[in-house]
């Protein structure tokens, strides 16, 4: 098996990195874990893909062949048990996009878009996008992890909601929702007919081995490469429609809206879906001890909490204001960045990616450290 060295420092400077080369930052220095990518290089059957293409030199229109739609089949079938029809897929450049068709799609003007809160911010931004109500309901913390609160979860279904937006594994928080989860929310959304639009994307990231990812199988159903495999600039999802009638009237609004995919974004996932294992064996033990180490030394630390996630790399970490003022500002002073609470509408809350190398993550915990011993 190859064995990937993800302690490896890659500069992302001036690369136009979302993460690294952000206009905000002062001139050097920072420390950017915010937006959900990963420090690491692809896996090596991903950039030997990007080389063969680049070699070839030629930059036309693509379009999806049978191979990644018998890929993206196999994968839902041995990943997660679920047998689909190949006629199910609809191709698109990204998720997000294809979250805000599905809510165009699926509501009239009047009609609401529900979704749990603490959330990835598209979640609650696309009611706004799309000019509709949105609702939200709470996630509560269950034991040592996030689940939903159902009784909310029901009160703001009998609102009336059209489209239902479910993000398992949830982000932030790092829930995998379990069968019995899985089942009321089926249940419930039938009962109160609201069509549920699932996004799937962290599926393939869970940081304990015994967090399976279980599908719901509803009405729209996004997944990606894209996160496990670290390509999310080359943009590239799918969605499964088993409804025909469904599927018609969620392509319609793509159309002249979405651009067709690249030859690049196509081939990679088609090398994401088929390639050896060894990447993903590598990287989650990696995530998975960056993950403890972070867990551990937050909640050594006075006013900070965090509960273990079970997948993504996405560490959501509550923090008492009355001891720490505003966190988020005081750590992005000391040089450090991560995301803010109420940009997933989760007040007092950071949200920190700690997919890259060991020495960052190291660099990162002793700022945090620094400035809860500082005092706000
Ligand atoms: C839950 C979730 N969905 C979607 C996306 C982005 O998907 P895409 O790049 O395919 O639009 C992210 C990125 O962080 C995410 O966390």
């Amino acid at each position: 098996m190859k064995k990937y060295n993800f302690d490896q420092l890659i500069d992302r400077t001036n690369t136009c990195s979302f993460k690294w080369d952000n206009v905000t930052y002062p001139a050097s220095g920072m420390l950017p874990m915010p937006v959900a990518d990963m420090d690491f290089p692809v896996a090596e059957e991903i950039l030997a893909t990007l080389n063969r293409l680049t070699s070839h030199a030629v930059l036309g229109y693509a379009i999806v062949p049978d191979a990644l739609k018998l890929a993206a089949q196999a994968k839902l079938l041995q990943s997660y048990g679920w047998e689909t029809e190949l006629e199910w897929q609809v191709w698109i450049p990204g998720i997000v996009p294809g979250i805000a068709a599905a809510c165009a799609a699926f509501t009239s003007p009047q009609d609401g878009i529900l979704t749990a809160v603490p959330v990835y911010h598209p979640f609650h931004l696309v009611a706004d996008w799309v000019d509709r109500p949105l609702f939200t309901f709470p996630m509560v913390q269950s034991g040592n992890r996030w689940t939903y609160d159902f009784e909310a979860f029901e009160e703001a279904l009998k609102k009336g909601p059209k489209v239902f937006l479910f993000c398992n594994p949830h982000n932030p928080g790092g829930t995998v929702f379990n069968n019995a989860e899985i089942e009321r929310i089926r249940e419930l959304c039938a009962h109160y007919n609201c069509l549920i639009v699932s996004d799937e994307i962290h599926a393939d990231l869970p940081i304990r081995p015994q967090s399976t990812h279980q599908c719901i199988k509803s009405e729209i159903n996004f997944f990606a490469t894209s996160k496990a495999y670290n390509t999310a600039g080359l943009a590239g999802a799918f969605a499964i429609i088993p409804d025909k009638e469904i599927r018609d009237a969620f392509i319609k609004k793509t159309n002249g809206f979405f651009p067709m995919l690249t030859r690049h974004s196509i081939e990679v996932m088609h090398t994401s879906l088929t390639m050896s294992s060894d990447w993903l064996d590598s990287l989650l033990p990696y995530l998975r001890a960056n993950h403890d180490f972070l867990f551990e030394s937050v909640n050594a630390l006075p006013g900070l909490e965090m509960l273990p996630l079970e997948a993504t790399y996405l560490a959501w970490i509550s923090f008492d204001p009355a001891m720490h003022g505003d966190f988020q500002k005081r750590l992005f002073k000391a040089g450090l960045h991560v995301l803010r609470g109420e940009q997933f509408k989760g007040g007092h809350f950071i949200r920190l990616n700690f997919a890259c190398p060991r020495v960052h993550l190291e660099k990162a915990i002793s700022i945090i450290q620094d400035v809860v011993y500082a005092g706000a």
